[in-house]
């Protein structure tokens, strides 16, 4: 079978560990997808940088609308981030051109995933967004593949490594907010703008998107009442471990009746005083976990690192290799892929 070929756009933390994801994996992705990945253009602003990978067997375009304008590609690999700007004409573009189209950007499929995902649809080419929610957790699979016959009747979870990174590291040493979030930032966790993460509209954006799957609702990130840990003291976990809790922030989503009898969608990000027995309670560091509760299933607990180059460079590479299985032989794409486009009345309550 022909390589399925790929052009990278973004070459930070991520980017540069998908190149050696699939540089290190290569014999094993090959067997396992029937056909070789292969990388052949890439793209960011800064060609001279050192990324601690060797670029020299890759084209470079400065600008990187143009990788999805190369007819040696099929697939356009989004990692640039941000909801508007590149990233948004990039997705457009490769849409437009036939390209299969793979991101790890939640800000924009919270912001643009609905309307992305319809002409993708009409398109016939598949969109991946895996690693926009819980960075290595499999979650968007396993709600949509391993869920499946359920109904879900809630859906929350510790949904960025930065914020639980800073309350565990608060827990664990008394040290203050400021420091431990410099911290955060050096390893790489935190978004380009850590407000993002701190204020909880990181937090915000996976769980549109998660209550989206989750629901099969349309995506509704403006109506997710969001609230971060900025306020959050070392007194205030003190306070809370002598009660037999710990706090952690949780994004919550829930489909609700109300009294005009149309139900309503409750999409809260806000710190929780968590139990000491509950799992989240013992989800410390980067780490990322997510509840969700089916009609059958009853409570799934997906947990894993939340964030960084390597879990995230898997979930992206996973979307790769479902492309590469599927794409040529089925030529369109699995309705069941893309964003719900379900209606609900989407208000959060009061
Ligand atoms: P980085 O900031 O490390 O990398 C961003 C890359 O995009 C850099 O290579 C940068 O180029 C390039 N870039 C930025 N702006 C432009 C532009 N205007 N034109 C061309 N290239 C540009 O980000 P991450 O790798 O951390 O994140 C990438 C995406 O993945 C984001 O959407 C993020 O939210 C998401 N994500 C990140 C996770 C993580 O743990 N880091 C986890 C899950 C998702 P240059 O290097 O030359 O400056
Ligand atoms: N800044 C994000 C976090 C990266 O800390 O969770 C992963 O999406």
């Amino acid at each position: 079978k022909q390589p399925l070929r790929l052009a990278l756009a973004g070459l930070g933390t991520v980017g540069a560990g998908v190149i050696r994801l699939i540089e290190t994996n290569a014999a094993l992705i090959e067997r396992r997808c029937g056909r070789p990945l292969r990388i052949v253009a890439v793209s960011a602003r800064d060609r001279g940088k050192d990324r601690g990978v060797d670029l020299t067997p890759y084209a470079w375009e400065d600008d990187m609308t143009a990788l999805s304008a190369r007819d040696d590609v099929d697939v356009v690999v989004e990692l640039v981030g941000g909801s508007d700007g590149p990233a948004l004409t990039l997705a457009r573009k490769a849409i437009a051109d036939g390209k299969a189209f793979v991101t790890a950007n939640k800000a924009m499929i919270a912001h643009h995933g609905l309307g992305l995902a319809r002409v993708a649809e009409s398109a016939g080419v598949p969109m991946r967004f895996e690693a926009a929610v819980a960075g290595g957790i499999p979650v968007i699979k396993g709600l949509r593949e391993g869920a499946a016959a359920n109904e879900i009747e809630r859906v929350y979870g510790i949904l960025n490594g930065t914020c639980n990174y800073i309350l565990s590291t608060m827990e664990d040493t008394g040290r203050d907010f400021a420091d431990v979030l410099s911290e955060a930032q050096a390893m790489g966790f935190a978004e380009a703008d850590p407000t993002f993460d701190i204020d909880g509209i990181d937090a915000a954006h996976k769980l549109s998107i998660l209550a989206s799957i989750a629901f099969g609702t349309q995506l509704d990130f403006s109506s997710v009442d969001a609230v971060g840990i900025r306020r959050v003291l070392a007194a205030d976990i003190a306070q809370a471990e002598s009660l037999g809790y710990v706090i952690r922030l949780i994004g919550m989503a829930r489909v609700e009746g109300s009294e005009d009898g149309k139900k309503r969608l409750f999409q809260r990000v806000h710190p929780y005083l968590v139990p000491k027995n509950h799992p989240l309670a013992h989800v410390d560091g980067a780490t990322n976990a997510v509840v969700a509760e089916g009609n059958f299933s009853g409570r799934l607990l997906f947990q894993g690192a939340g964030a960084g180059d390597g879990p995230t460079a898997s979930a992206v590479v996973a979307d790769i290799i479902d492309i590469a299985r599927h794409w040529e032989s089925e030529n369109e794409i699995d309705p069941a892929f893309s964003i719900p486009v379900g209606e609900l009345d989407a208000t959060v309550p009061a």
